[in-house]
């Protein structure tokens, strides 16, 4: 459902990405690992639109959106939760699901029930401000935000990041619930080793801006840590 081809991208004059190439297909949990400053989040933002690829091509649902800008994207059902969360701190819990909205008008009868309902903690705060939230509540927030578009493709960026072991838990626990449907592919960027073994169905390891290694989850074993990922 999400093919990107070669694509090169980075910011201004400097290329971080180069030759990338990923698939996501229906359904699937797709992992993107590497070190801190490898792409990761270029690649999310490029996917997004937010970034312009310099060449290649990504194409969603056999359509080519390589230049198409992000809310349309977001309107053909690519829902996108940010590195760093990126609620609005001033308006309420409610307000900030509501924005979720706007990227897909095709939604009705205001945000769906079933986005609120995997975040427990959030329906008794929904008149605060999202700015009184605790890191782990906005990372619930900003996903359940995501989710209010009833997306078909799901990009998280680390959404782990910084966050407690519990919180860590219930997020697990919902991507899982995700895949379990079927309804929903993700793209997700994550640093934990153990969150990928648990969720995912394929990975990519980025490295320098590149690809160097992938498969299915089975194949990413100790070997495939040590020579990427350790430190
Ligand atoms: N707005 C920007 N302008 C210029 N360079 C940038 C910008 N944002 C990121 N970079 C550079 O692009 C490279 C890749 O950054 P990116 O944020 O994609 O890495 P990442 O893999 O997501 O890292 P992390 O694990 O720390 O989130 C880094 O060298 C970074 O300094
Ligand atoms: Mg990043």
């Amino acid at each position: 459902m999400l093919s990107v081809k070669q694509i090169e991208s980075g910011y201004g004059e400097s290329i971080i990405l180069r030759d990338v190439s990923i698939e996501v297909k229906p359904g699937q949990v797709v992992c993107i690992m590497g070190r801190n400053g490898v792409g990761k989040t270029t690649l999310t933002k490029t996917i997004m639109g937010a970034l312009k690829s310099k060449t290649g091509s990504i194409s969603y649902n056999n359509q080519d959106i390589t230049k198409l800008p992000p809310y349309e994207r977001s309107r053909l059902g690519i829902g996108y939760v940010p590195q760093g969360r990126e609620i609005f701190a001033q308006l309420t819990v409610q307000e900030n699901l509501l924005l979720g909205l706007e990227a897909n008008r095709t939604v009705k009868n205001g945000v769906p029930q079933s986005s609120i309902e995997k975040f427990p903690v959030l329906s008794s705060m929904y008149n605060r401000k999202g700015g009184d939230l605790s890191g782990g509540q906005q990372q619930q927030l900003a996903f359940a935000r995501a989710l209010a578009s009833k997306p078909k493709l799901l990009l998280l960026d680390e959404p782990t990041e910084g966050i407690q072991p519990s919180i860590v838990q219930d997020i697990q626990d919902v991507i899982r619930g995700i895949k379990a449907q079927g309804e929903t592919a993700i793209l997700l960027v994550e640093q934990s080793i153990d969150f990928v073994k648990s969720v995912a169905d394929y990975y990519y390891i980025i490295e320098k801006g590149a690809i160097v290694a992938e498969g299915t989850i089975e194949t990413f074993d100790d070997a495939v840590v040590r020579q990427h990922l350790v430190v």
